[in-house]
């Protein structure tokens, strides 16, 4: 799923960038694409002898491995030969596909609110398994604080864009501990520059009420210098007002957004534009439902 310059990043990291000052954490990792870059990355780093010596295996790799019913289509339009039904395993693939590097990875097999206890510094912290609120909540609690200021990177794979705006108000809401690193793609990356302490990660949402959640989701807006991203963030500011304060609000900042977008909303903007304010306008339409757009998303 990771493009080449995505791919690029990671493997940058760890050959480049890690110390060995802490874990490497890949969390959601799907067929294991990136855990295989930051393994070769690895392998190519002055520091791979005394991380192992330190952690043994350097990298804790996180992935359900039950398919999920919009993979099928995925194995079928990237030309896998693998076939399975919504509910099977995929983690022979897994397996086979992180062979290469099986010897640096402590690979976690399931739900990583049950596999994911950590009690080491995290130095690289890759996300992409925040589908769910309470998935969400579960990383900042166990992780934020094992960050190693000065030194830990986030990794935020779902953030330049229109879902999930939970994790751009929980990011955004730890600010004062990150400087803002840049972007790839949906990727946003994020240094941690000071300790934050585990009871700051804790009961966060007590703390978070409509009004600043909605400050926080455009503080997270302004972060792209891409247009395209910035409008994909303006619209996951639009799912959070459908939640908040319901349809009619919702739309009325729809409108606003268009008439601030006026490129991303011709019907010649990329595939990924249109496809997202679709998304978005369906979003205001629909009754509010226990499956949000997030949850199917994922
Ligand atoms: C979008 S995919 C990751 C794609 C991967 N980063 C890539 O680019 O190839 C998200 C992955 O998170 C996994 N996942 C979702 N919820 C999970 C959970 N609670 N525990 C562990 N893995 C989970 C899914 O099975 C899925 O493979």
């Amino acid at each position: 799923m990771m493009s080449v310059a995505e791919r690029r990043f990671l493997f940058g990291l760890a050959s480049k960038y890690y110390s060995g000052e802490g874990l490497i954490i890949d969390a959601g990792i799907f067929l294991g694409a990136s855990t295989r870059c930051f393994g070769e990355g690895l392998r190519e780093s002055q520091h791979l002898a005394g991380a192992v010596t330190k952690w043994r295996r350097p990298i804790v790799s996180f992935e359900r491995g039950i398919v999920t019913p919009t993979m099928p289509a995925f194995f079928k339009r990237n030309g896998l030969s693998f076939t399975a039904v919504p509910g099977e395993s995929f983690v022979d693939l897994v397996r086979d596909n992180v062979r290469p590097v099986a010897d640096l990875v402590d690979l976690r097999i399931g739900d990583i609110q049950e596999t994911g206890k950590i009690e080491q510094p995290i130095e690289i912290l890759f996300l992409d398994v925040l589908k769910l609120p309470e998935i969400n909540k579960f990383v900042v609690e166990n992780y934020y604080s094992q960050l190693v200021p000065g030194r830990s990177i986030v990794i935020q794979q779902d953030y330049l864009y229109d879902l999930l705006p939970y994790v751009k108000t929980y990011q955004e809401y730890f600010s004062e501990y990150f400087t803002y690193i840049g972007e790839i793609g949906s990727t946003a990356a994020f240094l941690c520059t000071k300790q934050i302490p585990q009871e700051a990660t804790l009961g966060i949402e007590d703390g978070l009420d409509g009004n600043e959640q909605l400050r926080l989701a455009s503080v997270a807006l302004q972060r792209s210098i891409d247009p395209a991203r910035r409008f994909l963030m303006a619209l996951s500011k639009v799912r959070l007002i459908r939640k908040l304060q319901g349809a009619k609000a919702a739309q009325a900042y729809l409108q606003f957004v268009k008439s601030d977008y006026p490129t991303e909303t011709e019907a010649d903007s990329s595939a990924r534009v249109r496809e997202a304010l679709r998304g978005a306008e369906i979003a205001c339409r629909a009754k509010q439902s226990s499956t949000t757009p997030e949850v199917a998303a994922a």
